[in-house]
């Protein structure tokens, strides 16, 4: 697919179809999202990739999935067929910045001008999503207001925050969020040429 049919087509699907999604383009996919750049090539960022049904459900619900459903929309969290969590270490950051050739010698770790572990997993989040349309799959993320719930459901190191849950799979109809009625930014209402 052209890159930007698949910026195009990206959007959060809230429904999807029980059709597994063979294991090679599951790989495929966190492979895209390991491709993100990090900070000093930090690689923080690591994956949790659930298919087992009783798993996403118990997800669906550490995610607040009845909320969605009492809100009329179809349980595309535990629904979707492949979900993966994304994870980010802080601490892989900062001991990174403590090495020798980010650190000198009598100087301080950096001051973070904005925490860069959150950076990466946003760059990688947003290339699981496109590397997701370009397999010809539907895609969404939630946040999860629960973090410990979620490490301690997947065994997830208490160092490795979960961002939320990334679902994968086949498209099916669904309920548009109520976000959307905002409609997009205009990019003159975005975009500033030269200086703001
Ligand atoms: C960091 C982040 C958190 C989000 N959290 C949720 C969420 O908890 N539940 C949800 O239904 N959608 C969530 N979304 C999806 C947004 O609502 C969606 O991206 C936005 O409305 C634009 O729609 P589109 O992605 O389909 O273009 C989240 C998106 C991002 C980037």
């Amino acid at each position: 697919m052209e890159f930007h049919d698949v910026v195009r087509k990206r959007r959060m699907v809230r429904n999807f179809t029980d059709e597994p999604i063979p294991g090679d383009v599951i790989d495929r996919i966190v492979e895209a999202g390991q491709h993100a750049p990090s900070a000093g090539f930090s690689q923080g960022v690591v994956y949790v990739v659930v298919t087992d049904k009783e798993m996403r459900q118990a997800i669906g619900e550490i995610a607040g999935e009845e909320h969605y459903v009492r809100d009329g929309f179809d349980p595309f969290i535990s629904g979707a067929p492949v979900q993966i969590v994304i994870c980010t270490s802080e601490q892989v950051y900062h001991d990174r910045y403590n090495e020798r050739d980010k650190r000198a010698e009598g100087e301080e770790e950096i001051d973070w001008p904005t925490p860069y572990w959150h950076t990466d997993a946003g760059a990688s989040l947003m290339l699981i999503l496109l590397a997701a349309v370009n397999e010809g799959l539907g895609t969404a993320f939630v946040g999860v207001f629960d973090p410990p719930a979620l490490q301690k459901l997947l065994g997830i190191p208490e160092e490795y925050l979960p961002i939320g849950v990334t679902m994968v799979g086949h498209a099916a109809p669904d309920r548009k969020s109520g976000s959307l009625k905002r409609g997009r930014r205009s990019l003159d209402d975005v975009l500033h040429r030269e200086r703001w």
